[in-house]
């Protein structure tokens, strides 16, 4: 299947009301990205999957919803204040500023993010001249500095001085649930193993904005920290890289579009890191990261904060510090490779039809209802009717604008799987015709069979 640009995706998401550049009547706001009506369903449907998958299911996670602000010291047990940076650069000529690992990237060399300022200076040095600016083709570069990413607040601050006891946006989710830990484990009947699943706001001050949402400052993260006994970590690290795979394939995207990317640099608590990487418009790039993190976490917090976060295992007696694996997703990053994934165009008949084939059950809207014609009362009624039943157990929309075909186009575009269409035979015996969007093929079904139709046909998990 034809892969479409990023820039394709782009500006059919603003035109169709999934994404809208922020602040866009202000000139925008790089790097920070609104979803419109269709985008904040979609991704509700990405959360909603994604929160069925990690705790619904199972009888071993339970959910949290931390607060986006916390106390500073997490920060710097977590090793964010420290070491939670990229290599800049500047161009000197038009004064863009570039991650130097992606300027390297770019000419096949790597600098790794535990490299440091120094080494990375070296390692630019040594292949300036082979690296031109991607904004002007110039080559003069400023010396290389870590940049810390970390996203600083005055909270509680009622000085001028913003650096006085910086308070930080979170720069990830899962520091608020190791800090819960204890919480959780006092509060509810679990032991390990057992997991912790949050969804949530994230910030980052990402030195360049490139490829659309794939990488934004203000984004919204999926993570779930599994807790476990030393000797079981690998265990559960194998079952969850399984369980997270399976979750891609149940949101339907293709196996040929997902790859493991093994990391071999690991820092040094870490036991093992895959990344799951999805083949976007512009090469497979990450889309989670399922990392096995040893007792790193649990260690640093009990140091800083000076509390015991031990587990004493109920059948021997003997306590340690839980290992954790993890999952971490973006929101957004699953909601461009679905984009990417469902975007396709259709020669019918000579004409360019644009559908956007997501799987149903993460379509926007599921149904849509038409009466044939706009003019004619009792049609309309008629279809009134229906749409406020259909409506009240999945997302339908109403639309009388425009011919038939006209309707079925925009709702193609959208990727609503059904559409309804009220007709004059409707009146008489109280049927209606039903449209799939793949197959364009229509059936006439009984009113009263629709729900259970749509149930069968729209299958969730
Ligand atoms: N707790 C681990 C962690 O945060 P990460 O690799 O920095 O690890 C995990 O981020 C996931 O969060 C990534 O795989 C990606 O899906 C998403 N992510 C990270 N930075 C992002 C950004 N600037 N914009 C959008 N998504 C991002």
């Amino acid at each position: 299947m034809k892969k479409h640009s990023i820039d394709t995706i782009a500006t059919f998401a603003k035109r169709k009301g999934f994404i809208y550049p922020s602040s866009e009547i202000y000139g925008g706001f790089s790097a920070i990205y609104d979803y419109g009506p269709y985008g904040a369903e979609l991704a509700q449907a990405i959360k909603q999957q994604w929160w069925k998958t990690m705790v619904q299911l199972r009888d071993d996670i339970v959910g949290l919803d931390s607060a986006i602000f916390m106390h500073p010291k997490i920060w710097e047990a977590s090793g964010h204040v420290s070491g939670f940076s990229d290599p800049l650069t500047e161009c000197r000529s038009c004064h863009n500023r570039f991650r130097v690992d992606h300027l390297l990237e770019n000419i096949g060399q790597t600098a790794d993010e535990k490299m440091s300022e120094d080494r990375i200076n070296e390692i630019f040095d040594a292949h300036k001249e082979k690296i031109t600016c991607p904004v002007c083709g110039k080559k003069d570069f400023t010396p290389v500095k870590k940049f810390n990413l970390l996203v600083k607040a005055n909270l509680g601050n009622f000085t001028d001085d913003w650096n006085k006891d910086p308070v930080y946006l979170r720069g990830e989710t899962c520091q608020g649930i190791y800090v819960n830990y204890k919480n959780v484990m006092d509060s509810m009947r679990v032991q390990i193993p057992f997991g912790i699943a949050q969804t949530g706001k994230a910030f980052r001050n990402e030195i360049t904005a490139r490829q659309f949402i794939f990488r934004t400052r203000e984004f919204e993260q999926m993570e779930m920290q599994y807790f476990t006994a030393p000797n079981k970590e690998m265990e559960a690290y194998e079952w969850l890289k399984n369980y997270r795979w399976q979750s891609y394939l149940d949101m339907g995207i293709s196996e040929k579009n997902l790859k493991w990317h093994k990391h071999e640099n690991l820092v040094f608590y870490a036991k093992e890191a895959y990344d799951i990487e999805y083949q976007f418009p512009f090469g497979f790039k990450e889309l989670e990261g399922v990392h096995a993190r040893g007792n790193y976490d649990l260690t640093q917090h009990s140091t800083f904060s000076k509390k015991d976060l031990s587990y004493k295992d109920p059948q021997s007696g003997k306590s340690y510090i839980p290992h954790i694996v993890e999952s971490s997703v973006g929101v957004g990053r699953i909601f461009l490779a679905l984009l990417c994934e469902a975007y396709t165009e259709e020669d019918i008949e000579g004409e360019v039809r644009i559908v956007m084939k997501f799987p149903k059950h993460m379509a926007p809207i599921k149904v849509a209802v038409f009466p044939l014609l706009k003019n004619k009362p009792e049609l309309v009624a008629k279809a009134k009717e229906i749409f406020d039943d259909v409506k009240t157990y999945t997302m339908c929309e109403f639309d009388d604008n425009g011919n038939v075909g006209k309707r079925y186009r925009r709702q193609d575009e959208i990727g609503t799987p059904y559409c309804i269409t009220i007709d004059f035979n409707t009146l008489t015996d109280n049927t209606v015709t039903i449209r799939d969007r793949d197959s364009m093929q229509q059936q006439r079904i009984a009113i009263t069979d629709i729900k259970q139709y749509l149930q069968q046909n729209i299958k969730t998990l």
